[in-house]
């Protein structure tokens, strides 16, 4: 099978065959059990280090084929870049996800990595082996003819660490969110045709095998609760929408839940405000918040988080067709605010709408957090290095902020105010759709505000970081599953028993 990868830890010393990995730090001759790995070879440091330019800088290499004296058949030094630059986990990641990058060009398979460095924490180890993980990723299912590129992409990693329980469960918690994480880059990137509706519920409905708790809500379930605003959008499409419900229960049994809401847009044409043809098969990425909500919930499961979790995704098809929403419509959604469509295109913001209503109407959530690929204007403001946040929570937003530096998904707050909220006001209904081109991306979360009380929300515009990624040290795919990582992170270290969201 390609595409596999295996990681494992061993204690130390190390007797490894296939690709030998050590580290040096910067301006340093190797230490620990790298200074034994290369005392057996008996080669001259300075001599070498010198004739490649080696310094020990990151993504500085020696690469030294059937070395005397070791067992492999290849010793790979790498610079690990000076002492303490890795004080940030996303860092650690990095370095993970650049040694699978080394390791994909060599065609290594078996692989061992030293990682003895003084200080180092289990964290950090279990950030190394995400990035491996993260970086070993490739959507290549609908390749009939793989490329013929000699290796079959299976990679073994072991890990040569001290302290080996402590880093195993570190491993194990880290890696079940990485796979969250490649959870949602796999339902972004499966095309359209084959990813409806229905079949993302189902993809969702198998976290029920990890514990998580399903109900799915049909057209006419959701029509009885007056999420007119959400079927609206459905309504062109021959795919029937559904709205999924994943509760993870492992909080205490009356603790208030969190709660995470997700764009399912699996296709967006624009409706009959038909969006021009160049790119457009990128609309299959239409579905990236509610695939980050469901590897997010496969996440907090798979590592048994301690927290009571609910993820709510809409999931429609936006067409035109001869049923479809037109300009000029009017909708009432389901907390009674009527809403004049001037734009079938912006029909994510509809689709919130009402499940951010029935969220916090049915969950009364301890907070609520959103994720879309809601605006092209997000790029527009912010390229694709931070993805934006809007919120009406100070407290919230400093925690989503920090997350986000910890793991490199990072997010950049953008301003609301009553200034932008005028620009949603409709001449007929109570607000309209769209408020035009100036901060587009401002009066769409606008829009969804005015679906929120008085619970703290956050809403992530992933529009720019989730879909036609640009190349990083942890992917080279085109879905990145942003959002996954970051709010992993803040469920498990922004969120303390007993805290007031003020
Ligand atoms: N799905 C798009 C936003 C989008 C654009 C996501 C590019 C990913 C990449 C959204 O539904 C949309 O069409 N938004 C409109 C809003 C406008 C009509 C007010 C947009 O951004 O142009
Ligand atoms: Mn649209
Ligand atoms: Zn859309």
């Amino acid at each position: 099978m390609p595409n596999r990868i295996e990681i494992k830890t061993a204690a130390l010393p190390l007797k490894a065959t296939g690709t030998l990995v050590v580290y040096v730090a910067e301006d340093t001759a190797p230490t620990g059990g790298a200074a034994d790995v290369w005392q057996a070879t008996g080669l001259d440091w300075t001599r070498i280090a010198a004739a490649a330019n080696f310094k020990g800088k990151q993504g500085q290499v020696i690469d030294l084929l059937a070395p005397a004296g070791v067992k492999a058949d290849r010793l790979l030094v790498l610079g690990s870049g000076k002492a303490g630059q890795g004080s940030s986990l996303s860092a650690w990641t990095d370095r993970g996800g650049s040694l699978a990058g080394k390791l994909a060009n060599l065609k290594a398979n078996k692989v061992a990595v030293l990682l003895d460095e003084a200080g180092m924490t289990p964290e950090q180890v279990a950030e190394l082996a995400a990035g491996l993980r993260l970086r070993h990723y490739k959507f290549d299912a609908y390749k009939a003819k793989k490329p013929d590129d000699g290796a079959d992409g299976a990679l073994a990693v072991t890990l040569h660490v001290d302290g080996k329980p402590a880093v195993d469960k570190a491993i194990a918690d880290r890696q079940a969110t990485a796979e969250g994480t490649l959870l949602a880059r796999d339902l972004i990137h499966l095309p359209p045709n084959v990813l409806g509706t229905l079949e993302f519920a189902a993809e969702a409905a198998k976290l029920a095998e990890l514990g998580v708790e399903i109900e799915q809500l049909d057209e006419k379930a959701m029509r009885k609760l007056g999420m007119n605003a959400l079927l609206g959008v459905a309504q062109g499409s021959a795919r029937p929408p559904r709205l999924v419900i994943m509760r993870w229960n492992g909080g205490k049994a009356k603790e208030q839940p969190i709660a995470f809401i997700g764009k399912g847009v699996v296709f967006d044409t624009g409706g009959i405000s038909l969006k021009p043809g160049l790119g457009m098969e990128d609309m299959k990425g239409d579905m990236g918040g509610a695939a980050a909500v469901t590897g997010l919930m496969h996440a907090l499961a798979a590592r048994k988080a301690k927290v009571n979790a609910i993820g709510v995704i809409g999931l429609v098809e936006n067409m035109p067709s001869g049923t479809a929403y037109r300009p000029g419509d009017i909708l009432t959604a389901m907390s009674g605010t009527t809403i004049e469509i001037v734009n079938t295109d912006a029909e994510g913001r509809l689709v919130l709408a009402d499940a951010l209503w029935y969220t916090q109407d049915r969950f009364k959530p301890k907070f609520m957090i959103n994720l879309a690929t809601l605006t092209g204007a997000i790029g527009v403001a912010l390229g694709s290095d931070h993805a934006g946040l809007f919120s009406n929570n100070d407290d919230l937003s400093a925690r989503l902020l920090a997350a986000g530096l910890a793991t490199g998904e990072k997010l950049w707050r953008l301003p609301m105010g009553a200034a932008y909220d005028k620009q949603i006001d409709s001449r007929f209904a109570d607000i309209k759709n769209s408020g035009g081109r100036p901060a587009g991306s401002i009066t769409a979360a606008q829009f969804l505000a005015r679906f929120v009380n008085d619970v703290p929300w956050a809403h992530l515009d992933i529009a720019a970081v989730a879909l036609a990624s640009p190349s990083s040290e942890t992917n080279t795919a085109w879905a990145s599953g942003f959002g996954v990582a970051l709010l992993d992170r803040l469920v498990e270290t922004g969120l303390l028993s007993n805290e007031r969201f003020a």
